[in-house]
């Protein structure tokens, strides 16, 4: 079994790559972030409380996302292992994670803010099946449209610049030092996420020794 949270700044591939890593391992990928969205979308009573919030590019209160790692965590639908993607996000939450938890390690998308706000302002999704593309480096072949299922491409509403101002704020004054205290238990593995999206996730399959997949290689 394996277990991972995977942690970087805004727009640094965290989904991107847990995604690519959950296909071929079998492993769940806990992202807090689609939990929400989902909750936006399906109109749940939570949405009522977060909607805000997240569009704003605020941290959503400890005591709920604690209760939705709680619940998820509680599933134990992870019999291969677990990637969480987007928590911890600041001490309170490391705390309570620790308290219960243990990890393998924190995989670190290393990427600088300039480089993460490019590709966030780039970034679109399909509104009808939720497909990532991104104006840089994976167009639509029609603009605007979704290639799979033709739903109409959309920003995530807080990519906008004032929202992702803030991500970025929460993330060097919160999240950072979460960073630090993983360091210090020597748990962390950090991984240039400059690169080719296939680059990077080589590098992350290497430096967790897990077998490097032919796709991978081959565009590697
Ligand atoms: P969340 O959904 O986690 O958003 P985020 O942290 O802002 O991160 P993103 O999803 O924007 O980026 P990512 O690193 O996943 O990058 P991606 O792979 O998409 O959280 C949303 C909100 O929920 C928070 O702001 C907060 O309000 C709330 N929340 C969530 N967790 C919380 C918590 N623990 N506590 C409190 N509140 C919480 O890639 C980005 C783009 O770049 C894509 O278009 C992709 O195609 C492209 N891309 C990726 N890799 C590459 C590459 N190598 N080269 C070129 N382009 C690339
Ligand atoms: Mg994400």
């Amino acid at each position: 079994m394996h277990k991972y949270i995977i942690m970087g700044v805004q727009g640094c591939g965290k989904g991107t790559q847990a995604k690519m890593l959950r296909e071929d391992f079998e492993l769940v990928h806990i992202s807090v972030g689609d939990i929400f969205r989902w909750n936006i979308q399906e109109h749940t009573k939570l949405a009522a409380r977060i909607n805000r919030i997240i569009s704003a590019g605020k941290l959503v209160p400890d005591d709920i996302v604690e209760e939705i790692i709680r619940k998820r965590l509680e599933d134990h639908d992870w019999n291969y292992g677990f990637i969480l993607d987007g928590f911890p996000r600041n001490a309170r939450q490391s705390e309570f994670f620790l308290e219960s938890y243990d990890i393998d390690a924190v995989i670190h998308i290393d990427v600088p803010d300039k480089l993460v706000m490019k590709r966030v302002r780039s970034r679109r999704l399909c509104s009808h099946c939720g497909l990532d593309y991104n104006l840089i480096h994976r167009r639509p072949a029609v603009p605007d449209t979704c290639d799979v299922c033709g739903g109409r491409l959309e920003r995530r509403k807080d990519d906008n610049e004032q929202a992702l101002r803030e991500r970025l704020r929460n993330y060097h004054n919160k999240t950072a030092p979460v960073l630090d205290l993983f360091r210090r238990k020597e748990l962390v593995l950090n991984v240039d996420g400059s690169g080719t999206v296939e680059e990077v996730q080589n590098e992350i399959r290497k430096r967790i020794s897990l077998p490097i997949s032919e796709y991978v290689e081959a565009s590697a």
